[in-house]
């Protein structure tokens, strides 16, 4: 049984132990897709005010959802589109206070309000993306951000 509970009074705290506890979790595991669905579970227990948490991975240049905890999502998103597809095109985080100012926001689940996607990146290359969504607006600050950044960092080498 696996029971991380993490509970901090600040941020830069909470994502320090959750990337402690994702490297906890995760060591040993060489598959890909069941890092992913067990660091997507961390999160989701993790993280507060969150409506969707997962990955889309970049399979032949298109993203195709992966493993995520929170409500059916679309299946596919083309590089360009969207949030994910912005971000998988720049290689660069997209960090969103109101996802319904964003043009081209994929509306998966109407609650949410705003979102912060982290490109996963191995030699240069992109591999995934960590989707984060919530209802609340400007959720995701800078130290969101930068936490979750630093996870990325750490799942670049295990996916
Ligand atoms: N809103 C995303 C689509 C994925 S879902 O939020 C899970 C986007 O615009 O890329």
């Amino acid at each position: 049984m696996y029971d991380f509970r993490i509970t901090a009074a600040d941020k830069a705290t909470l994502y320090r132990d959750l990337v402690s506890a994702a490297e906890g979790l995760t060591a040993g595991e060489p598959d890909a897709i069941a890092n992913m669905a067990n660091v997507a579970a961390l999160i989701w227990e993790t993280l507060p005010d969150l409506n969707w948490a997962g990955f889309y991975r970049n399979v032949d240049g298109e993203l195709v959802l992966g493993p995520f905890q929170g409500r059916p999502a679309c299946f596919r998103i083309p590089f360009g589109q969207g949030v994910c597809g912005a971000a998988a095109q720049s290689l660069q985080v997209q960090r969103v206070e109101d996802v319904n100012a964003f043009p081209g926001h994929i509306a998966c689940d109407a609650a949410s309000a705003s979102e912060l996607v982290v490109p996963i990146v191995r030699d240069g290359k992109l591999v995934a993306v960590l989707d984060l969504d919530s209802p609340a607006p400007g959720r995701f600050t800078e130290e969101d951000e930068a936490g979750c950044v630093a996870l990325c960092g750490l799942l670049a080498k295990l996916l």
